[in-house]
């Protein structure tokens, strides 16, 4: 089956929706997404979005806060792209239908978060991804040129490889048409052409064991730009966030949001005593990699597994009203956070690598964008400063719309492809295969790929993924496609990204840090 679409959509969270809001208004869009529509990590952001609202913050502060938690690694242009364009970002989500708090007084509620200077996290209770996706879910649901194809899982880019012709180099004169696409439920897959590709499709936090990203989370797009031979950048730099909610068996790990540390809550020893101003003059609202692995070494020291974030201190009203989804969530595993302190590990949450792109969220794959925590735009550098993300995404599928509107006119659809052939295959009888090495991934690279790494814990990793490597990709070449499959081979290339360019450093930056390069004044040499 083909379909052909002027754009299409990989994926359905902030990125992929506010695309095809502004798409749409030229042209014909097809939104496709693995699950359903509303399932990804937008939905869980609790935090905010940042943007500067009010005196006396100022886009220099802004800016400069990004520099400082980025390690000196941000590229400058885009940081100054997203910090100025935020403004305007933020009226067209309310203009679909977001609702930010206010205070009594009528001006917005601003948070405030690790790392930031000032108050400026717009947000909705502590549920604000889940407030700006349901505004956009219902606006995209209702325009008349876009079509959503739910459980629809994209599998691989169409370049033209797929005609035939050689692509060897990478990064050089290749040109994406669309994808092939997997349906879930009719079990066949179907060939999507496009003038515009848009690859929106998330992080990568399923690579850990423990993580607060959901089940989609699994690198895919980045998969597919690599094996497609686009540029692919600063995988090394994976954001632990410090406080997720320690619950073992829960998966995702339920977020502790930071915006309680900048009301307040503080880390905390076992014994109740207080230990981020050892490590940093912000304490506990220190930046997010300072807080990690400060955390990581007092639970190696101290030999356990958690430890507290307490907001006790503060008036139980305050608490429940402005944290009601937290208040409840701990509430229903025995622990009420207005008097007792909650138990705390750091969990993977957020890629700051990706698909390498331009200003205009372009890869180096021409007629292929990538928006969102897929890409790798060069706002976070080495560390992403809390709610950056959102904001970014907002503001490069804005540029990301402008230019692919502008040249719509000027593409084709390629002519050519051939459909998906999957002669030879048979439909895959052993799914403990794929578990058990989902499992064996995901230890390796929580054992070895850590908050904490050197160069023998990076060797190791690698030679141990790769015979899951070989492993998974014999099963994928004669198998039926299987969801399933493609994940766990999607994971494996992503964890492969992160090793070999983590292994390419010389120093511990920011969110990569190796026992073999001491970074000043952090001593955690575990
Ligand atoms: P997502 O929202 O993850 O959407 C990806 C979409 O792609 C999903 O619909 C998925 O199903 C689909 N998809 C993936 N692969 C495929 C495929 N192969 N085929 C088809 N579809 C596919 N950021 C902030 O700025 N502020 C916050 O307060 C904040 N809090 C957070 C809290 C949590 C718990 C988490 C996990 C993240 C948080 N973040 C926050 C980060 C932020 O939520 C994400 O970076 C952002 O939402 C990413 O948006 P996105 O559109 O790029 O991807
Ligand atoms: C949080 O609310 O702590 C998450 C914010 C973010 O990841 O940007």
């Amino acid at each position: 089956m083909v379909i052909k679409s002027d754009f299409l959509v990989i994926g359905s969270g902030v990125a992929g929706l506010s695309f095809a809001l502004k798409a749409a208004e030229k042209g014909h869009v097809t939104i496709v997404t693995k699950g359903e529509m509303n399932e990804c990590n937008t939905k869980y952001a609790q935090g905010g979005i940042c943007c500067v609202t009010y005196p006396p913050d100022t886009f220099d502060k802004h800016i400069q806060d990004t520099l400082v938690a980025g390690a000196g690694k941000c590229d400058l242009p885009a940081v100054e792209l997203v910090v100025r364009r935020a403004p305007e970002l933020i009226k067209d989500l309310i203009r679909w239908g977001t609702r930010f708090d206010k205070t009594p007084e009528g001006k917005y509620s601003l948070h405030r978060e690790g790392g930031h200077s000032e108050h400026r996290i717009l947000h909705h209770k502590d549920l604000t991804g889940a407030e700006i996706e349901r505004a956009l879910v219902s606006k995209v649901k209702r325009h008349r040129n876009i079509d959503i194809l739910e459980h629809h899982f994209a599998v691989d880019l169409l370049t033209q490889h797929h005609l035939g012709q050689e692509v060897n180099k990478r990064t050089e004169g290749i040109e994406c048409y669309g994808a092939y696409v997997f349906d879930e439920k009719r079990e066949q897959v179907v060939t999507i052409l496009s003038k515009v590709t848009v690859l929106a499709t998330g992080g990568v936090g399923n690579i850990y064991h423990t993580t607060t990203n959901p089940h989609v989370a699994t690198g895919d797009g980045i998969a597919m730009v690599h094996r497609a031979k686009g540029a692919v950048k600063n995988m090394q730099y994976i954001q632990f966030h410090p406080t997720a909610l320690y619950n073992p068996n829960e998966r995702p790990a339920f977020l502790i949001t930071e915006a309680m540390r900048g009301f307040g809550g503080i880390l905390r020893l076992h014994t109740g005593e207080e230990f981020m101003h050892k490590y940093h003059p912000m304490g506990s609202l220190a930046p997010r990699d300072v807080v990690a692995r400060s955390m990581d070494h007092e639970m190696k020291i101290h030999g356990c597994e958690y430890l507290y974030l307490d907001i006790t201190h503060k008036p139980a009203e305050e608490i429940i009203a402005e944290y009601p989804n937290i208040y409840e969530k701990c509430l229903s595993i025995g622990i009420d956070i207005t008097k007792d302190m909650i138990p705390v590990a750091p969990a993977a949450h957020y890629c700051c690598g990706g698909v390498e792109v331009d200003l205009n969220g372009e890869s180096t794959i021409s007629r292929l964008y990538a928006l969102g925590e897929t890409s790798c735009t060069g706002l976070h550098g080495a560390n992403r400063l809390a709610s950056n993300s959102l904001i970014e995404a907002a503001v490069y599928a804005d540029q990301a719309a402008t230019h692919a509107i502008n040249r719509l006119e000027s593409l084709t659809y390629c002519e050519g492809i051939p459909e998906w052939n999957d002669d030879g295959t048979t439909a895959t009888e052993e799914m403990v295969l794929i578990i058990q090495n989902y499992k064996e991934m995901q230890q390796i690279m929580s054992y070895y790929v850590g908050i904490v790494r050197s160069n023998i814990r990076l060797e190791r990793a690698l030679r141990r993924l790769e015979i899951i490597y070989k492993e998974t990709e014999e099963l994928y070449m004669k198998s039926r496609l299987n969801k399933d499959l493609c994940e766990l081979r999607n994971l494996i290339e992503v964890g492969y990204l992160i090793i070999k360019q983590a292994q390419a450093m010389t120093e511990s930056v920011g969110l990569h840090y190796s026992i073999d390069y001491p970074m000043k004044g952090v001593d955690t040499e575990n």
